[in-house]
């Protein structure tokens, strides 16, 4: 039975990777993001088999709006992500917590359901959902939102492996750095990257197809792992 994967934040980095894959296998893949632009350019380089849609994840209602499309997927890979502003204690900003965690765990939750609920059986249904090692380790220095934040989509997916068993397989990936736009913020000279190669054991950044590789795995290949996080981290912790 041939599948269809809804993945978020699709326009970039490691969701594109996988859309990548996605169309690779012949199989057909929805693109959410919220940048218009990135989702043209995903639309132009995937052809036909890509189907691409601009979605702010935070935003409960355009999530409702999209979901009338989802008929068909079959699969999820939750991704959209951000890190957010550094952001030291003395100065917290409860909007700015506020705005990360409605992307990046109220997001995820949103879209878990409504592809739930709209989604057509498979015999190997499955989610992804992308954490971060930040949800082991806390995050960097100025990132706890963001550490949290991956921190709730661990136990979220052990939640949802329970509720969505049989029928779905859930599980996460905990990526490591991986050289994507959103290290931009924490990595914008070599000398930074270089920095961050050496507390690696593999002594580099892995690529977006790297954790995507992990993701089509997951999906498509696995058929009794369910609730589990797995390190795509070159060792890191
Ligand atoms: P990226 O910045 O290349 O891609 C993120 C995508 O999400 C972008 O296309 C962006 O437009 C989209 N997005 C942002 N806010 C959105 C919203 N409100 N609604 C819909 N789409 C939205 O970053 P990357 O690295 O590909 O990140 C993907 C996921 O992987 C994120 O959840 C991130 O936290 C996670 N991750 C990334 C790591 C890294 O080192 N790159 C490490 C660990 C986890």
């Amino acid at each position: 039975m041939t599948a269809k994967v809804l993945i978020t934040g699709a326009a970039s980095g490691i969701g594109l990777a996988v859309a990548r894959r996605i169309v690779a296998r012949g199989m057909e893949a929805i693109l959410w993001d919220i940048s218009r632009d990135a989702l043209e350019a995903a639309r132009a380089e995937l052809g036909d088999s890509a189907e691409v849609r601009q979605v702010d994840v935070s935003d409960a209602q355009a999530v409702n709006g999209a979901a009338t499309s989802l008929e068909g997927a079959t699969h999820l890979v939750n991704n959209a992500g951000i890190l957010g502003h550094r952001m030291d204690w003395h100065d917290l900003d409860p909007a700015e917590v506020a705005r990360l965690l409605a992307i990046n765990v109220t997001g995820f939750m949103k879209v878990a359901a409504c592809f739930m609920a709209a989604r057509s059986p498979h015999p190997a249904g499955a989610i992804v959902n992308m954490a971060s090692i930040a949800g082991d380790n806390g995050g960097a220095p100025g990132f706890a939102s963001y550490g949290a934040s991956k921190g709730a989509i661990m136990a979220l997916t052990r939640a949802m492996a329970r509720d969505f068993a049989p029928e779905v397989r859930v599980n996460a990936l905990a990526p490591g750095i991986i050289d994507t736009p959103i290290q931009g913020a924490v990595m914008a000279d070599a000398a930074a990257r270089a920095r961050a190669a050496e507390g690696i054991p593999m002594q580099r950044m892995g690529s977006p197809d790297e954790v995507a590789e992990a993701a089509e795995w997951l999906l498509f290949d696995a058929s009794y792992t369910t609730g589990e996080i797995i390190r795509i981290a070159g060792g890191r912790r």
